[in-house]
């Protein structure tokens, strides 16, 4: 193989959602049901993704609960030798459910969390009563004994609640949370005016989390990820192109990443009719990004190439027109002015939210 294999599969079951979060990380054309991959598509995209090497299943939406196969799914997954990890909004998950999907073989739960105070979480999830179903959900969760972490996506209508959602993470016997600022792109790029934190706010909320981390060392896991406008330098988006993860469109449309299909220059494999091995080692989708031969300058000649990747190429081109382009959220960028202004919008009264739902 000309390539190591991909350390995870994340399988996005479905487009379906009961929730609407405004920053989703999935695309602003959702795959409609019709064109959901079958039960026996996945099972035979699970049996490649075992035989090629990967080790992680993750499980994902939309919501992956809406896929009433979720069960054959998990089983069939786990009998391939794959770790199952669950990311789900939980707002369906009741007791007799997750200890089903325990049964079957399921290894890891994430549930996302919209906020702490309830009435407030359920206006930026779009749904009534969520926030309260998933506190449920959580000590479900735990009392099955699955492994829990929750994922909270921050800005600047839930910032103030940081620390609660740590102290909410360590009451429900969570064992990691990843608090993640919204990446803008897709869903969160329209939603940015409504959704971006001032520097200052991001600042406040960078210097709570290390001394979170600091106080609850050895007891919760604290994952952080910085929001990209206020960043000297980009992250590894996805760990680099074509370097760790694939993703799969619950069309069956195999990617680098979630956005990808941003680049409407890239044409995409679908698992339906062309293998996975195949797919990553030779698709030119995978390689068109991956390494460091089509890096511009200054990513070229910089010490951090192999270390971030030259950043994100949805962003690149969300923000500058050009997927090849160097990422604006690396201070060396030519493009770094596409951000001025950026800022201006995160001070002024926000917006409604554009919620995410189909045709919208
Ligand atoms: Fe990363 Fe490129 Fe910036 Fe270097 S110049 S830090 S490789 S984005
Ligand atoms: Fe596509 Fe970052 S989201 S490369």
């Amino acid at each position: 193989m000309k390539h190591p294999p991909p350390l995870g599969i994340l399988a996005e079951l479905t487009h379906r959602c009961p929730l609407q979060c405004p920053y989703c990380s999935n695309p602003l054309a959702l795959t409609k049901p019709v064109a959901e991959l079958s039960t026996q598509d996945w099972m035979h995209v699970f049996d490649q993704a075992a035989a090629l090497g990967v080790l992680q299943l993750h499980l994902s939406g939309g919501e992956p609960m809406a896929r009433t196969d979720i069960f054959d799914l998990v089983a069939h997954a786990a009998k391939m030798g794959l770790y199952t990890n669950l990311i789900t909004s939980a707002v369906t998950l009741d007791a007799d459910k997750t200890r089903r999907l325990r049964d079957a073989g399921l290894d890891h739960v994430q549930i996302s969390i919209q906020g702490v105070e309830a009435a407030r979480a359920d206006r930026v999830a779009g749904m009534q009563s969520a926030a309260v179903k998933k506190r449920a959900a959580m000590r479900h969760v735990t009392e099955a004994g699955l492994a829990l972490t929750i994922n909270a996506v921050v800005h600047r209508q839930n910032l103030d609640e940081v620390d609660a959602l740590i102290d909410l993470a360590l009451a429900e016997g969570a064992e990691r949370i990843e608090i993640a600022h919204v990446q803008y792109y897709g869903w969160g790029l329209s939603n940015r005016a409504a959704l971006l934190p001032t520097r200052a706010q991001t600042m406040e909320t960078t210097a709570k989390v290390e001394a979170a981390r600091q106080k609850h060392e050895g007891r919760l896991v604290i994952d952080y990820v910085v929001p990209d406008a206020y960043a000297e330098r980009p992250k590894a988006c996805m760990g680099g192109w074509g370097r760790q993860v694939i993703v799969v469109a619950p069309d069956g449309r195999a990617m680098p990443c979630h956005a990808a299909d941003t680049i409407l220059q890239l044409d995409f494999s679908n698992v339906r009719t062309r293998n996975l091995a195949d797919i990553w080692s030779n698709d030119a989708a995978f390689n068109a990004y991956r390494g460091t031969d089509w890096m511009p300058d200054p990513c070229r000649s910089c010490v951090r190439r192999e270390i971030d990747w030259g950043g994100c190429r949805c962003q690149a081109l969300a923000l500058t027109g050009d997927a090849s382009a160097t990422d604006p959220a690396c201070a060396l960028s030519p493009h770094r002015a596409a951000l001025n202004g950026v800022e201006a919008e995160s001070t002024a009264l926000p917006p409604p939210f554009r919620y995410r739902k189909f045709g919208g």
